[in-house]
């Protein structure tokens, strides 16, 4: 078992660069099933989901191989359509192989995916199946799979009664080798969503309208496939942002699109975290002071659940009172119990709302990571207290950020993996 254990107290200093996105790259590596032709991916994060992700597509007969720092990906073989439950269900993202294996071979069986304990009980997916149904799937349940069947898609119009981003994907997908013409009402809006969208188009999809809440998908009978540069990745931005105004540092965080974080630059803006936004770069600059800021979770372009932790520990430093309203996903406040314990003023006033007094000091402390980004957070929160901070199941924090330790390092932070 390995932990990482962070003395707290270092500036950090010069610069760093931001990886591929998680949540893309679970996205595209699926997505190649819907061709024939080879897909080749660059930039690719390398971290445990995508490996995950990778080792499902392999199980079902893709081959893939690498050419330096690129993933050749040839699917042409491929004719299993049944999802290994052993590595479906270690990651969320598993459910993405469905929408491809439905519409290129017309079945697919696999079990409920596992991933992160943030949604009340085991995440729901609803909103999939009911739009694989209105595709003109037959959708039942046996022995713990599910079973999903159609000899020809059949677009429709569907309209998501909840916001969903990979119900979204999966449907777009789906939709896109269907017959006929599909409309989707009340889409995620989400960046990732428009580059799924790009990339099929460029391969021959007909997709309009992706990053609005409407999407309209003419069926073709082919998609072919090609070169894709995985998009830098907008929570590691935002979080490495966090990071140096708690910290008080000056950082270059450079290979990032600043407007796909716009709504937490402007709440810097509005707080006092000094800050230069370049094309491609964000650089932030030392601030002593910074008030705080009320945030509500949204769908993008609002504030992501998936800063909200970061942005949660970043109040701890601020002066003033913070309330943090998560309205997505049910237990994704829990892990605020950890910054308290660390010395954090905060009063959780019901699942989804906390109040953050600031400023406090925070005391290092050992802890256990429940979450990738509360895992984050813990980092990050170690970073600024005093002592030594200890945190196990890195795991969680490994399936999403490459090689944390040693990038942090980079910059000048006291962080080390030790394993037992
Ligand atoms: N929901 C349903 N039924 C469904 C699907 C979703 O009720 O069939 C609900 C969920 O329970 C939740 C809400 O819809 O309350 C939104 O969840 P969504 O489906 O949008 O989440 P997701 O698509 O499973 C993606 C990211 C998450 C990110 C959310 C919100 C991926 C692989 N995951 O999840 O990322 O938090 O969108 O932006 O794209 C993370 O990276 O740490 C992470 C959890």
């Amino acid at each position: 078992m390995s932990k990482f254990v962070i003395t707290g107290g270092a500036k950090l200093s010069g610069e760093i660069e931001v990886r591929g996105t998680k949540n893309f790259a679970l996205k595209i590596i699926p997505a190649s099933l819907l061709s024939k032709e080879k897909m080749i991916v660059s930039n690719m994060p390398e971290i445990e989901d995508t490996k995950r992700s990778l080792e499902l597509l392999s199980s079902l007969g893709s081959k893939i191989s690498k050419d330096s720092d690129k993933y050749i990906i040839d699917n042409s073989e491929v004719k299993e359509t049944t999802l290994s439950s052993d590595i479906a269900k270690k990651f969320r993202a598993s459910v993405m192989f469905v929408a491809p294996l439905l519409a290129r071979f017309g079945e697919v069986k696999f079990p409920h995916p596992g991933g992160c304990v943030i949604g009340a009980g085991s995440r729901p997916i609803d909103l999939f199946l009911e739009g694989y149904q209105a595709l003109g799937a037959k959708v039942s349940h046996k022995d713990g799979h599910y079973i999903i069947k159609a000899d020809k898609l059949k677009g429709c119009e569907y309209f998501f009664t909840t916001v969903s981003v990979t119900a979204t994907e999966s449907l777009l997908m789906a939709a896109s080798l269907a017959s006929g013409t599909t409309v989707l009402k009340n889409c995620a809006m989400e960046p990732e969503i428009e580059e799924l969208a790009v990339y099929l188009n460029r391969n021959g999809a007909k997709i309009e309208g992706a990053g609005t809440p409407i999407i309209k998908i003419e069926g073709v009978k082919e998609i072919g496939a090609g070169d894709i540069e995985i998009m830098p990745d907008r929570i590691e931005t935002g979080t490495f942002a966090i990071m140096a105004a708690a910290t008080n540092s000056e950082l270059l965080i450079k290979n990032c699109r600043p407007e796909n974080v716009q709504i937490l630059l402007e709440i810097f803006k509005k707080i006092g975290i000094n800050f230069e936004a370049g094309e491609f770069s964000i650089l932030i600059k030392k601030t002593e002071k910074f008030t705080s800021y009320n945030i509500k979770t949204h769908e993008y372009p609002g504030f992501p659940t998936d800063l909200q932790s970061p942005y949660t520990m970043l109040m701890t430093q601020a002066h003033g009172s913070a309330l943090i309203h998560e309205t997505i996903y049910d237990r994704r406040l829990l892990f605020s119990d950890l910054l308290a314990q660390m010395g954090a003023n905060i009063i959780m006033c019901d699942p989804h709302r906390i109040v953050v007094n600031g400023p406090t000091k925070l005391q290092g402390k050992e802890l256990t990571s429940p979450d990738l980004r509360a895992g984050i957070t813990m980092i990050l929160a170690g970073l600024i207290a005093e002592g030594k901070t200890t945190i196990d199941n890195i795991y969680q924090i490994d399936r999403g950020y490459e090689q944390i330790d040693s990038r942090l390092r980079s910059i000048g932070a006291k962080i080390e993996r030790v394993t037992d």
